[in-house]
């Protein structure tokens, strides 16, 4: 008898915002692993935005998806069948085709994960994972940034943003300002996260707002935002101020080019630095990363929060809530509670 999964397909390219209908959940027969395959069922699954990018026919910074084919994108699963002698039953493990409930793979497209003791695995969706690293490649390596640097970051609230700012302020950065959507997440920023300063970017002009929060400058920026951001930082740098381009999320939406940043000119006479990177190209990192951050984590210096949406079924809405600022921390949809 054939076993089905669930999974969710792109059927439309999203115009603007995307829309319930440009997908559909399918099922599908599950098929049975070959020779060196695990058959992985899904604990939690990443929703990241990126995966907007994915779903343009021109390639973003990763390669568009076909239409009528399910999505994929970090996944935390447990192993229920193995015909792999490296990954057997039971391991946990992590893979890139999210976006169903259980998941047929070469073994060698997984890592084997431990548990942690007292944390969700979801976490390895998060600060120990994909988002995690791209905080710490981009602070540490491309923004190059040195105890006593004044760093402003965008998107400040979210699962990049809220650990890029938290690693300053754990590394010495002189003051740590964030921006962020909601009055409520601008609380959580300079209440729980320990931020020296926080505005809501919809309360004025982002260059007043941060030249009010950053009144002597600021030396790093860590911009996942772009447009108006951008243009804000490039004005608040101090000499040799550095930026590291992580993503821009103002435009990722947008259906025509939004207009560049009008200050260039000032990189000439202040030396600024704007250098823009992907994770993938940092991976040498993970294990100085793997290792502070999970002390970090241990001791209780960091905070790690996660907006989880619960169930396969809310995975577009999930994907769609973060586009629009619905989380706070990591957002991550939840199949299954972790192992005993
Ligand atoms: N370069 C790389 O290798 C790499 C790797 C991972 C992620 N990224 C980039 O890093 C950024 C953050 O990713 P993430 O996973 O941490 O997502 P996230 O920040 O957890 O979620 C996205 C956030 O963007 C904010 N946002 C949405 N529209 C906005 C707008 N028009 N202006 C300002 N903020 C807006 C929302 O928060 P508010 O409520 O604050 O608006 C939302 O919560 C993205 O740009 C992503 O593409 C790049």
């Amino acid at each position: 008898m054939s076993i089905a999964t669930r999974e969710w397909q792109l059927v439309r390219r999203p115009h603007g915002k995307p829309v319930a209908d440009d997908f559909r959940p399918v099922e599908a027969e599950r098929p049975d692993p070959g020779p060196g395959e695990v058959v992985v069922r899904t604990i939690a699954m990443s929703v990241d935005p990126y995966m907007r990018g994915r779903m343009n026919a021109t390639k973003s910074y990763a390669p568009s998806w076909e239409l009528g084919e399910t999505m994929q994108g970090g996944t935390v699963g447990q192993v229920i069948a193995s015909r792999s002698d490296a990954v057997p039953e039971g391991a946990l493990v992590l893979h890139g085709m999210g976006w169903r409930d259980v998941a047929v793979l070469d073994a060698g497209h997984v890592s084997v994960v431990e548990p942690l003791p007292g944390l969700p695995l979801s976490l390895y969706l998060g600060v120990l994972g994909m988002p995690g690293l791209t905080a710490w490649a981009g602070l540490f390596r491309v923004a190059a940034f040195s105890p006593g640097d004044a760093v402003f970051v965008s998107g400040a609230a979210g699962a990049v943003g809220s650990l890029v700012g938290q690693f300053a302020r754990l590394r010495g950065a002189s003051r740590v300002v964030g921006s962020a959507g909601t009055p409520e997440k601008v609380r959580w920023l300079g209440d729980e996260l320990g931020f020296s300063a926080a505005f809501d970017y919809h309360d004025g002009a982002v260059a007043d707002l941060l030249a009010a929060a950053a009144p002597e400058g600021i030396d790093v920026f860590f911009d996942n935002v772009g447009g108006e951001h951008l243009e804000a930082a490039i004005a608040a740098f101090n000499l040799h101020g550095r930026a590291a381009v992580c993503g821009a999320i103002s435009s990722y939406n947008a259906v025509s080019a939004p207009p560049g940043p009008r200050n260039m000119f000032l990189l000439v006479g202040k030396r600024l630095t704007l250098r823009g990177f992907l994770v993938g190209d940092h991976a040498d990192l993970q294990p100085e990363f793997v290792e502070t951050v999970s002390g970090w984590l241990r001791d209780g210096s960091l905070v790690a929060r996660e907006t989880v949406v619960e169930g396969l079924d809310g995975a577009v809405d999930a994907f769609r809530d973060l586009l629009r600022g619905g989380n706070t921390g990591k957002m991550v949809v939840r199949l299954t509670p972790d192992p005993e």
